[in-house]
């Protein structure tokens, strides 16, 4: 199999000492589309800004298109840079500019195209995402959908060969959303991009990946075929006592099942809070004793 467009190897990331991620490995393929899901504060977002340089694992090693991001001169790194588009969580558009300017900002700024061609290019990136007609818009003008296909039409500005989706439907309505579900889908297959999709809305996760990753606690529990977490979501009850903890901990997430091992976790941990008083509390077992044995 061709090498893996983006490549992660034993990394780790730690804020103020505190481990966000850790012996994280993460291979996605050209053309595919990987779901990252895991719940809040679980690293998703710190694995996405990892995986496009916005800052550097403290431990292993980040591979994007090949290249090492932490050994690129400045150069290298705006070069690469240009090779993929990034959706920010809330479009993160320009208000003082027209949908038509926002997408040609990364195109006047990073080529020396003519204008008449950058016109042409950008009508074409909004036409992709069905708001040609708006060009002349401002971005407080139209719907937070309209706003979220905007930001993409941006982030196709380049002709990227990998797209990042950080929660791409998160805060629209159903239909909104199935909506950049399918225009992901539709991009990723006419344009044969890659994408990589952190979210954690399971409809969506479902309908647009080929693969998936789990991220618990900074800890990434698997990363399989979309049918691996199909079975999984699938399963029953009796199914379940057959599986092995962290196959239980996905279920109960895929599902949404208000009792499970994550609901024990968080009570287990509660539970000890009301005994030991406040602190933080580990919420893994531990063999240590909470008290020390006083010596008469
Ligand atoms: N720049 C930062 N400085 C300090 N702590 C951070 C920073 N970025 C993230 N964290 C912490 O790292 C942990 C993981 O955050 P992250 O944003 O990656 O989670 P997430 O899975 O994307 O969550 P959500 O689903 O809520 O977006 C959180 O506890 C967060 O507070
Ligand atoms: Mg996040």
């Amino acid at each position: 199999m061709a090498s893996p467009v983006i490549s992660c190897r034993g990394v780790a990331k730690r804020f103020d000492g505190r481990t966000v991620l850790d012996g994280v490995n993460l291979d996605v393929h050209a053309g595919e589309t990987m779901v990252i899901m895991g719940g809040s504060g679980s690293g998703k977002s710190t694995l996405l800004r990892l995986i496009i340089g916005s800052f550097l694992p403290d431990e292993g090693e980040v591979l994007l298109l090949g290249q090492n991001l932490s050994r690129l001169s400045p150069d290298g790194r705006d070069s690469l840079r240009r090779r993929f588009g990034i959706l920010f969580q809330s479009g993160a558009l320009f208000n003082s500019m027209t949908l038509f300017e926002n997408v040609a900002l990364p195109i006047q700024e990073h080529t020396d195209l003519d204008a008449n061609i950058i016109d042409i290019q950008v009508r074409i990136k909004l036409e992709l995402v069905g708001l040609l007609e708006h060009a002349d818009k401002y971005p407080s003008q139209i719907s937070g959908g309209m706003k979220k296909r905007a930001g993409l039409a941006r982030a196709l500005a380049l002709d990227p060969e990998i797209l990042f989706y950080d929660e791409p439907s998160a805060g629209l309505d159903p239909v909104t959303s199935a909506q950049i579900d399918r225009l992901i889908l539709d991009l990723t297959k006419k344009l044969g991009v890659t994408s990589v999709v952190v979210t954690h809305e399971m409809d969506s996760a479902f309908a647009i990946a080929d693969r998936m990753a789990m991220l618990d606690k900074g800890r990434m529990l698997r990363v399989d075929e979309r049918a691996f977490f199909d079975r999984l979501r699938l399963a029953t009850d009796t199914d379940a006592l057959a599986m092995n903890s962290d196959e239980r901990l996905i279920r109960q997430f895929l599902r949404g099942d208000a009792e499970g091992p994550i609901t024990d976790r968080r009570d287990q941990s509660l539970l000890e809070r009301q005994l030991f008083g406040g602190g933080t509390v580990s919420t893994e077992p531990s063999l240590v004793p909470t008290r020390v044995p006083r010596k008469n």
